[in-house]
C-alpha cells in the first residue's frame, strides 16, 4: 500500500469584491447583522460578463497547482472534481477540466457532496493513490454560486453567506506511510436533505414543466436553508468527524497543528476551535474575505493557511467540514 502526499496547491477567487454594504443595496440586510451571525465581511461573486464559471475556475486553479507540483497536466493520472454549481446538469465539471487543461484522456469524476465536497473527494483520490491504480490525482473544488443566488429580502437568510471560488490540490504516490493522508472519515444523513437543499431543475421538477408554469415566486430554484438547524447539526458532526480522525491514529487535539475547517460560518469554526481548546494559530479561518463557498472553502482556506506559510513540514493537519444532505467527514494529514 502506497500513501498519498498533496504535492501541489492552487486557487482562485474572482476579482469582484461584494461587501456586505453592497448586498444591503440590493435586499434588506446590515453589515452589523452578517458580521455578527456570520463574521463574513466580503465575498467574491462572479461579474456578469466574466469568462469564469465552474469549470473554467476550476482550471485555473488547478494550473497553480500543478505547477507547484512540479509536474506539468501530462502527469495527471485522474481527475476528482467536486461541486454543487456545476456548468451543466451534465456532463460534470471532471471532464470539462480535462478540455480545458488539454490533458489526456484520463479518468474524470464528479463528486456531488456539497460543503463536505472536497473531504470527499480527497478521500477517493486517497484510496485510488493508496492501491496503487494512480500516482498523481487532480482534486478539485470549485463553486459559481452567485448566479443561483435570490438577491432579494426573500433570500437575505442564504444569499448573504455564500461567495464564488475554486481550489485545486495535486495528490501524489509516497513511499514513505508516515506522511499524507493517515486516514479519512465520511458520514451522511439522508433525513435532513430538505433542511439544505435546491430542488429544482431537476428529474422530478422539470424543466418544460417550470417554463410553462413560469411562476415567479416558486422559490425552489433557489437553496433554501433552515439555518438554526443546520447550524446545531454542523457543530456537533464536526466535533464527532474530527474526533473520530484523531481517535483513529492514536492522536489528541493537542496534535493539532492546523485544523482547516470548512468555511460554513465563522462562528461554527470558533465553537470548533473553543471545543478543542486550539490557539488562534492551530486553526485558519477566511470566512471573512470568501464567504462559504461550499466545496472550495476547505482547499482555498488549505491553500492560504499554505502560502501564507502557516502548515510546515510534519504538521498534523486536520481537515473537516459538514453541510448540505446531511453529509459530513474529516481527513488527517501529516504534512
Ligand atoms: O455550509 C453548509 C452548512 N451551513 C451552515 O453551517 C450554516 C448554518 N447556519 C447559520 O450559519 C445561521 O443559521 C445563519 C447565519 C444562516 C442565520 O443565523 P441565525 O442566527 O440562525 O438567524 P435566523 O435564521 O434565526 O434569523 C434571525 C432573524 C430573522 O428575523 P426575525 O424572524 O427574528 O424577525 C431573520 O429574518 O434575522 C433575520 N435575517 C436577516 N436579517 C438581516 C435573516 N437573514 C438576514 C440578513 N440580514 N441577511
Amino acid at each position: 500500500m502506497y500513501n498519498s502526499k498533496i504535492t501541489g496547491l492552487g486557487f482562485y477567487v474572482p476579482e469582484n469584491v461584494v461587501t456586505n454594504e453592497d448586498l444591503s443595496k440590493m435586499m434588506d440586510t446590515n453589515d452589523e447583522w452578517i458580521q455578527e451571525r456570520t463574521g463574513i465581511k466580503e465575498r467574491r461573486w462572479i461579474k456578469e460578463g466574466s469568462e469564469d464559471t465552474t469549470a473554467v475556475m476550476g482550471a485555473k486553479a488547478s494550473r497553480i497547482a500543478i505547477e507547484r507540483a512540479g509536474l506539468t497536466k501530462d502527469d495527471i493520472d485522474f481527475i476528482v472534481f467536486a461541486t454543487l454549481s456545476p456548468d451543466y446538469y451534465f456532463p460534470g465539471g471532471g471532464v470539462q477540466l480535462q478540455e480545458m487543461l488539454d490533458m489526456r484522456t484520463v479518468g474524470a469524476v464528479d463528486i456531488r457532496n456539497q460543503c463536505s465536497g472536497f473531504i470527499y473527494a480527497m478521500s477517493v483520490a486517497d484510496q485510488f493513490i493508496k492501491t496503487g491504480m494512480y500516482k498523481n490525482i487532480l482534486v478539485v473544488g470549485s463553486e459559481f454560486h452567485s448566479g443561483g443566488l435570490d438577491k432579494s429580502t426573500r433570500g437575505r437568510g442564504v444569499t448573504v453567506i455564500f461567495g464564488d471560488g475554486a481550489g485545486a490540490a495535486v495528490l501524489s504516490r509516497t513511499e514513505d506511510n508516515t506522511k499524507g493522508i493517515l486516514s479519512s472519515h465520511l458520514h451522511s444523513e439522508g433525513k435532513h436533505a430538505k433542511e439544505l437543499i435546491v430542488e429544482s431543475p431537476s428529474i422530478m421538477h422539470w424543466v418544460p414543466a417550470l417554463i410553462a408554469e413560469n411562476d415567479e415566486n416558486d422559490e425552489s430554484y433557489y437553496p433554501y436553508m433552515n439555518g438554526t438547524f443546520v447550524f446545531k447539526n454542523a457543530v456537533v458532526r464536526f466535533s464527532e468527524a474530527i474526533i473520530e480522525g484523531l481517535q483513529t491514529n492514536n492522536l489528541e487535539a493537542t496534535d493539532i497543528d492546523m485544523l482547516i475547517p470548512h468555511q460554513a460560518n465563522l462562528r461554527i469554526s470558533q465553537f470548533v476551535q473553543k471545543k478543542f481548546k486550539l490557539n488562534d494559530d492551530q486553526i485558519y479561518n477566511n470566512i471573512m474575505k470568501y464567504g462559504n463557498t461550499t466545496a472550495a472553502s476547505v482547499i482555498i482556506a488549505l491553500t492560504e493557511a499554505w502560502e501564507l506559510g502557516k502548515i510546515k513540514d510534519n504538521d498534523l493537519v486536520v481537515l473537516a467540514a459538514f453541510g448540505s444532505g446531511f453529509t459530513w467527514g474529516s481527513v488527517i494529514i501529516r504534512w
